[in-house]
């Protein structure tokens, strides 16, 4: 139990790799919010690892330092924020249209800003905390028909890289995780078959698992994990190091 008596909030915990990341957190002993805007999968999950459904917009600073206000007030503490969540459009660069763009950028950029600004000062009274931001393999490479979310994920790997700098004596550690194609909701339409595309492009052959992004999120919020700030880990079973090319399948 390597997360005994810390309090971790997932935001976007309902569905996916947030959810899986509440598992695991709450497998290792820490007590779990599921951060999320839809209630009745968020409170199934919230039930299933005896955690606690909180309801945020993250595009809402109000809603974002409500989210916290009621955390702290009822465990005392913030120990973990995973900045999971993340919404997805696929399109042409033509047909972008200004509220796809608006909804990329508040959502995965504007959002993990938010709940941070909201979480931070409570990790600063503690002298210590982890923040763990969902990126992807777009902040690394161009992906074909997803202009904002790339710039969007891009800039959520700068702010990583700025915010541990900020935050790095105040204790609190800031990482990114970069998942390559998950079998997740996001991505149901291609991933029923694990070797279909992706899974062939991929030097471990198959698509990425919730859990294994869970996994690296459980690392990064040890107390061992200390040292490691403003970094970023792939968790793409090697795609972006060996095969980054434009016009390919996957996130
Ligand atoms: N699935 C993939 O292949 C993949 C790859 C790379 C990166 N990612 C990133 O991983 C993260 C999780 O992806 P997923 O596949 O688990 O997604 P998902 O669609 O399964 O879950 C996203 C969750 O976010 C919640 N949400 C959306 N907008 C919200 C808002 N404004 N406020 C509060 N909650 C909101 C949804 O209700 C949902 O529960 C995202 O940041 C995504 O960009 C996913």
């Amino acid at each position: 139990m390597r997360l005994e008596g810390k309090v971790a909030v997932v935001t976007g915990g309902a569905s996916g790799i947030g959810r899986a990341m509440g598992v695991a957190f709450a497998a290792e002993g820490a007590r779990v919010v599921v951060a999320d805007r839809d209630e009745a999968k968020g409170s199934s999950v919230a039930e299933e690892i005896r955690g606690l459904f909180v309801h945020v917009d993250v595009t809402s600073s109000k809603s974002s330092d409500a989210m916290a206000e009621q955390v702290f007030g009822k465990f005392g503490r913030i120990d973990i924020l995973a900045n999971n969540v993340g919404v997805r459009v696929v399109k042409p660069f033509l047909e972008h249209t200004d509220a796809d763009w608006d909804v990329m950028i508040s959502t995965n950029l504007t959002g993990p800003f938010l709940c941070s600004r909201a979480v931070v000062p409570f990790m600063q009274r503690a002298g210590s905390g982890r923040i763990i931001n969902t990126a992807s393999i777009a902040s690394f490479v161009g992906r074909p028909d997803r202009v904002a979310y790339v710039a969007a994920k891009a800039g959520l790997l700068g702010m990583t890289r700025a915010m541990a700098i900020d935050l790095g004596r105040m204790g609190i550690t800031v990482n990114a995780l970069a998942p390559g194609s998950i079998n997740s909701p996001m991505n149901a339409e291609h991933a029923a078959d694990e070797e279909h595309d992706w899974g062939k492009e991929t030097p471990v052959g198959r698509w990425g698992r919730a859990e294994d992004v869970a996994n690296a999120a459980v690392f990064l919020a040890l107390d061992e994990s200390s040292y490691i700030t403003g970094a970023e880990i792939k968790v793409d079973g090697g795609w972006v190091s060996t095969k980054a090319r434009a016009g390919e399948l996957g996130d």
